[in-house]
């Protein structure tokens, strides 16, 4: 823990409801192991107080915030501007201090992405299912876009916000790449072998034990799923995918991820791998002891 004095900088996680965060536990672990003199603290702050909380965050020399549920969209007004990725995705998770105001981020793209890669997994040439069209699918749509997969297929519950996301995809990409469906039609999808993200909120606590599709056959389809979830750690779509013969993991270090990502920011610095592991080894016992 850092010794508080009059140089202290502090950030925190905006949200609400923000009780079971594992930002702290991160923050205050990087800062704590790296020699930062910062503290990282959760605000709750409900739908209505976000424009006040900037303002007084802003006033207050807060130096940087991490943004959550409900707030990651509706916070944009508020800022001095939105780096075009979030302006992109609608959705802003990190702010930094600019002049008179703060600039907006999205670390979840960029974390999604570095915790593929952590695994090899690999988006360039794959065709992909995306289970889900809300702020979660939003990241991991542009990042299949971005890292050149071969096709997207948007999977969700209602068709029409699958139709409306994979539309602005293709507006981005210049092409049709990107096609929307309703989970319902998912006997519609051509026979490839599909890289899965599964980010609904299906499955995460307290209403795990349950998946988007229950049916164990489906699953022959996927090689490897990603589950955006990662509580509780092991979820229904993960043990559907292995069942089935896939890889399947769960979205703890993507979580990790973005958090160091928004850290990098704050400090200008590159976290080193060790200590990415150190973290991540941290909050998966911080989880199962939630989870007990
Ligand atoms: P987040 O920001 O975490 O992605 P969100 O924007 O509220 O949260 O999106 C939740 C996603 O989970 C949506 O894709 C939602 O489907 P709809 O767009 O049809 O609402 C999906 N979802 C939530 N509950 C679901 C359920 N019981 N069955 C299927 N999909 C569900």
């Amino acid at each position: 823990m850092t010794d508080i004095n009059g140089k202290t900088r502090v950030y925190g996680l905006i949200g609400s409801p923000i009780e079971h965060t594992m930002s702290p536990l991160i923050h205050n672990t990087l800062a704590g192991t790296l020699g930062h003199n910062l503290i990282y603290v959760p605000f709750p702050v409900s739908g209505d107080g976000i424009g006040a909380a900037v303002r007084g965050a802003f006033e207050l020399h807060i130096s940087g915030m991490n943004v959550t549920v409900p707030h990651k969209n509706t916070i944009i007004p508020f800022l001095e501007r939105t780096d075009p990725r979030a302006a992109r995705i609608g959705a802003v998770n990190t702010l930094v201090r600019g002049k008179s105001g703060y600039v907006g981020y999205n670390t979840d793209v960029e974390g999604l992405y570095r915790a593929l890669r952590s695994e090899n997994i690999r988006i360039e040439g794959e065709d992909i299912l995306l289970f889900g069209a809300g702020g979660a699918a939003r990241a991991a749509a542009f990042l299949c876009a971005e890292k050149g997969a071969a096709s997207l297929y948007i999977l969700n519950r209602s068709a029409e916000k699958a139709g409306i996301l994979a539309a602005e995809v293709n507006r981005f990409m210049k092409r049709d790449f990107a096609v929307g469906m309703a989970l319902a039609d998912s006997h519609k999808l051509p026979h490839s072998r599909f890289l899965a993200f599964q980010s609904t909120s299906v499955g995460l606590y307290p209403d795990a034990g349950r998946a988007v599709i229950e049916n164990p056959d489906f699953y022959t389809r996927i090689h490897t799923g990603y589950d955006i979830v990662y509580r509780p750690p092991d979820t229904r779509f993960m043990h559907l995918v292995q069942n089935a013969g896939g890889r399947a993991y769960n979205g703890l270090k993507m979580l990790c991820y973005q958090a160091v990502i928004a850290f990098e920011l704050w400090n200008d610095i590159t976290v080193p791998e060790e200590e990415i592991s150190r973290i991540y080894q941290n909050v998966r016992e911080a989880c199962d002891r939630y989870e007990s």
